[in-house]
Protein backbone atom coordinates (compact mmCIF):
# COMPACT_ATOMS: atom_id res chain seq x y z
CA UNK A 1 0.00 0.00 0.00
CA UNK A 2 0.93 3.77 -0.84
CA UNK A 3 2.91 5.52 1.86
CA UNK A 4 1.08 8.52 3.24
CA UNK A 5 1.82 11.49 5.85
CA UNK A 6 1.79 9.94 9.50
CA UNK A 7 2.75 6.65 8.74
CA UNK A 8 5.64 4.99 10.13
CA UNK A 9 9.03 4.77 7.65
CA UNK A 10 9.58 1.43 6.86
CA UNK A 11 12.68 0.67 8.35
CA UNK A 12 15.44 -1.01 6.30
CA UNK A 13 19.14 -1.90 6.15
CA UNK A 14 21.15 -1.11 3.06
CA UNK A 15 24.91 -0.58 2.11
CA UNK A 16 25.75 3.03 1.59
CA UNK A 17 28.63 5.26 0.37
CA UNK A 18 29.86 5.34 4.17
CA UNK A 19 28.80 1.86 5.35
CA UNK A 20 26.11 -0.20 6.23
CA UNK A 21 22.97 2.09 7.85
CA UNK A 22 20.39 0.22 9.60
CA UNK A 23 17.36 3.61 8.76
CA UNK A 24 15.77 3.80 11.98
CA UNK A 25 19.29 3.54 13.93
CA UNK A 26 20.20 5.80 11.80
CA UNK A 27 18.10 8.44 12.19
CA UNK A 28 18.32 8.26 16.39
CA UNK A 29 16.86 11.33 17.53
CA UNK A 30 17.54 13.39 14.42
CA UNK A 31 14.77 14.78 11.80
CA UNK A 32 15.70 12.74 8.11
CA UNK A 33 15.26 13.45 4.77
CA UNK A 34 15.30 10.48 2.30
CA UNK A 35 15.65 11.55 -1.70
CA UNK A 36 16.41 8.98 -4.17
CA UNK A 37 16.97 10.14 -7.46
CA UNK A 38 17.23 8.03 -11.30
CA UNK A 39 20.70 7.42 -12.35
CA UNK A 40 24.53 7.90 -10.86
CA UNK A 41 26.42 9.80 -13.78
CA UNK A 42 23.56 11.83 -14.98
CA UNK A 43 23.65 15.94 -15.16
CA UNK A 44 20.58 17.00 -12.66
CA UNK A 45 21.50 14.51 -10.49
CA UNK A 46 24.81 15.70 -10.09
CA UNK A 47 23.42 19.19 -9.59
CA UNK A 48 21.51 17.99 -6.61
CA UNK A 49 23.83 16.11 -5.24
CA UNK A 50 26.34 19.07 -4.74
CA UNK A 51 23.61 21.73 -3.96
CA UNK A 52 22.93 19.06 -1.02
CA UNK A 53 26.29 18.84 0.02
CA UNK A 54 26.46 22.43 0.01
CA UNK A 55 23.65 22.91 2.15
CA UNK A 56 24.43 20.15 4.59
CA UNK A 57 25.79 22.63 7.59
CA UNK A 58 21.79 24.28 7.09
CA UNK A 59 20.39 20.54 7.60
CA UNK A 60 22.78 20.08 10.40
CA UNK A 61 21.75 23.18 11.99
CA UNK A 62 18.47 21.71 12.20
CA UNK A 63 18.93 18.63 13.33
CA UNK A 64 18.16 17.00 10.33
CA UNK A 65 20.64 13.93 8.50
CA UNK A 66 20.31 13.59 4.49
CA UNK A 67 20.57 10.35 2.87
CA UNK A 68 20.56 9.80 -1.12
CA UNK A 69 19.59 6.66 -3.25
CA UNK A 70 20.23 5.43 -6.38
CA UNK A 71 19.63 1.92 -8.08
CA UNK A 72 23.35 1.87 -9.04
CA UNK A 73 26.02 -0.14 -6.58
CA UNK A 74 27.72 1.43 -4.04
CA UNK A 75 31.33 1.20 -5.79
CA UNK A 76 29.62 3.46 -8.81
CA UNK A 77 28.74 5.73 -6.18
CA UNK A 78 32.01 6.36 -5.27
CA UNK A 79 33.41 6.64 -8.46
CA UNK A 80 30.30 9.58 -9.04
CA UNK A 81 31.26 11.18 -6.17
CA UNK A 82 34.55 12.18 -7.57
CA UNK A 83 32.33 13.89 -10.75
CA UNK A 84 30.50 15.55 -8.12
CA UNK A 85 33.21 17.50 -6.22
CA UNK A 86 35.16 18.20 -9.52
CA UNK A 87 31.57 19.72 -11.07
CA UNK A 88 29.52 21.34 -8.34
CA UNK A 89 32.74 21.77 -5.88
CA UNK A 90 31.20 20.17 -3.52
CA UNK A 91 32.35 16.72 -1.88
CA UNK A 92 29.07 14.48 -1.39
CA UNK A 93 29.39 14.82 2.82
CA UNK A 94 26.20 12.17 3.32
CA UNK A 95 25.51 8.97 2.76
CA UNK A 96 23.90 7.87 -0.96
CA UNK A 97 22.07 4.31 -0.45
CA UNK A 98 23.25 1.28 -3.23
CA UNK A 99 20.19 -0.13 -4.03
CA UNK A 100 20.45 -1.99 -6.41
CA UNK A 101 18.36 -4.61 -5.74
CA UNK A 102 16.01 -2.05 -5.46
CA UNK A 103 14.49 -3.29 -1.88
CA UNK A 104 14.27 0.31 -0.23
CA UNK A 105 13.03 1.90 -4.11
CA UNK A 106 10.26 -0.63 -3.20
CA UNK A 107 9.76 -0.47 0.00
CA UNK A 108 8.92 3.37 -0.55
CA UNK A 109 7.56 2.92 -3.90
CA UNK A 110 10.07 5.27 -5.58
CA UNK A 111 9.96 3.62 -8.88
CA UNK A 112 7.04 4.91 -10.90
CA UNK A 113 6.74 2.22 -13.81
CA UNK A 114 4.87 4.50 -15.83
CA UNK A 115 7.21 6.84 -15.50
CA UNK A 116 10.40 4.50 -16.08
CA UNK A 117 9.91 0.85 -15.04
CA UNK A 118 13.65 0.32 -13.97
CA UNK A 119 15.11 3.86 -12.86
CA UNK A 120 13.77 5.41 -9.27
CA UNK A 121 12.19 9.03 -9.77
CA UNK A 122 13.19 11.66 -7.69
CA UNK A 123 11.49 10.84 -4.44
CA UNK A 124 11.28 13.05 -1.33
CA UNK A 125 10.35 11.78 2.55
CA UNK A 126 10.61 13.93 5.52
CA UNK A 127 11.00 11.99 8.25
CA UNK A 128 10.54 13.24 12.42
CA UNK A 129 12.39 11.67 15.07
CA UNK A 130 9.29 9.68 15.60
CA UNK A 131 9.78 8.16 12.34
CA UNK A 132 6.53 9.17 11.15
CA UNK A 133 6.83 10.85 7.47
CA UNK A 134 5.67 14.05 7.58
CA UNK A 135 6.26 15.45 3.90
CA UNK A 136 6.19 13.21 0.59
CA UNK A 137 7.46 15.05 -2.66
CA UNK A 138 7.51 13.81 -6.29
CA UNK A 139 9.32 14.78 -8.56
CA UNK A 140 10.18 13.76 -12.40
CA UNK A 141 13.70 12.93 -13.52
CA UNK A 142 13.62 16.12 -16.08
CA UNK A 143 13.42 18.69 -13.09
CA UNK A 144 15.79 18.90 -10.52
CA UNK A 145 14.62 19.44 -6.78
CA UNK A 146 15.01 22.72 -4.55
CA UNK A 147 16.58 22.14 -1.71
CA UNK A 148 15.94 25.52 -0.30
CA UNK A 149 12.27 24.38 -0.41
CA UNK A 150 12.94 21.38 1.45
CA UNK A 151 14.67 23.42 4.16
CA UNK A 152 11.89 25.73 4.41
CA UNK A 153 9.24 22.78 4.96
CA UNK A 154 11.60 21.94 7.78
CA UNK A 155 11.76 25.42 9.66
CA UNK A 156 7.72 25.33 9.67
CA UNK A 157 7.47 22.02 10.88
CA UNK A 158 9.69 22.17 13.48
CA UNK A 159 7.98 25.47 14.30
CA UNK A 160 4.15 24.31 13.99
CA UNK A 161 5.13 21.60 15.76
CA UNK A 162 6.12 24.05 19.16
CA UNK A 163 3.77 26.65 18.54
CA UNK A 164 0.28 26.59 17.37
CA UNK A 165 0.65 28.38 14.36
CA UNK A 166 0.69 27.18 10.94
CA UNK A 167 2.54 29.01 8.06
CA UNK A 168 1.01 30.75 5.04
CA UNK A 169 2.04 30.68 1.31
CA UNK A 170 5.50 31.32 0.81
CA UNK A 171 6.63 31.83 4.43
CA UNK A 172 10.27 31.73 5.31
CA UNK A 173 11.56 31.87 8.63
CA UNK A 174 10.77 35.22 10.49
CA UNK A 175 7.96 36.04 8.73
CA UNK A 176 4.85 36.64 10.24
CA UNK A 177 2.57 33.16 10.78
CA UNK A 178 -1.55 32.61 11.64
CA UNK A 179 -3.01 31.40 14.38
CA UNK A 180 -4.20 28.06 13.99
CA UNK A 181 -7.97 27.96 13.62
CA UNK A 182 -8.53 25.53 16.44
CA UNK A 183 -6.93 28.43 19.17
CA UNK A 184 -9.90 30.04 20.62
CA UNK A 185 -8.91 33.82 21.52
CA UNK A 186 -9.46 33.57 25.04
CA UNK A 187 -6.60 30.86 24.44
CA UNK A 188 -4.46 33.03 22.65
CA UNK A 189 -4.47 35.75 24.06
CA UNK A 190 -2.34 33.54 26.94
CA UNK A 191 -0.14 32.22 23.94
CA UNK A 192 0.43 35.67 21.86
CA UNK A 193 0.63 37.94 25.13
CA UNK A 194 1.60 40.50 22.33
CA UNK A 195 -1.47 40.25 20.71
CA UNK A 196 -2.28 39.67 16.50
CA UNK A 197 -4.27 41.18 13.74
CA UNK A 198 -7.34 39.65 12.63
CA UNK A 199 -8.03 40.03 9.23
CA UNK A 200 -11.03 37.36 9.42
CA UNK A 201 -12.15 35.60 12.27
CA UNK A 202 -10.06 32.38 11.09
CA UNK A 203 -7.20 34.50 9.59
CA UNK A 204 -5.70 35.71 12.65
CA UNK A 205 -1.51 36.74 11.99
CA UNK A 206 0.70 37.08 14.73
CA UNK A 207 4.78 37.73 14.65
CA UNK A 208 6.59 34.12 14.65
CA UNK A 209 7.55 32.82 17.74
CA UNK A 210 10.89 32.38 19.23
C1 LIG B 1 19.49 13.58 -14.76
O1 LIG B 1 19.74 13.44 -13.57
O2 LIG B 1 20.03 14.43 -15.42
C2 LIG B 1 18.47 12.71 -15.43
C3 LIG B 1 18.29 11.40 -15.01
C4 LIG B 1 17.37 10.61 -15.67
C5 LIG B 1 16.64 11.13 -16.73
C6 LIG B 1 16.80 12.46 -17.11
C7 LIG B 1 17.74 13.25 -16.47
Amino acid sequence: MALRLGDTAPDFTAQTTQGSVKFHDWIGDSWAVLFSHPKDFTPVCTTELGEASRLKPEFDKRNVKIIGLSVDPADSHTKWADDIKETQGHALNFPLIADADRKVSDLYDMIHPNANDTLTVRSVFIIAPTKKIRLILTYPASTGRNFAEILRVIDSMQLTDKHSVATPVNWTHGQDVIIVPSLTDEAAKQKFPGGWKTLKPYLRVVPQPK
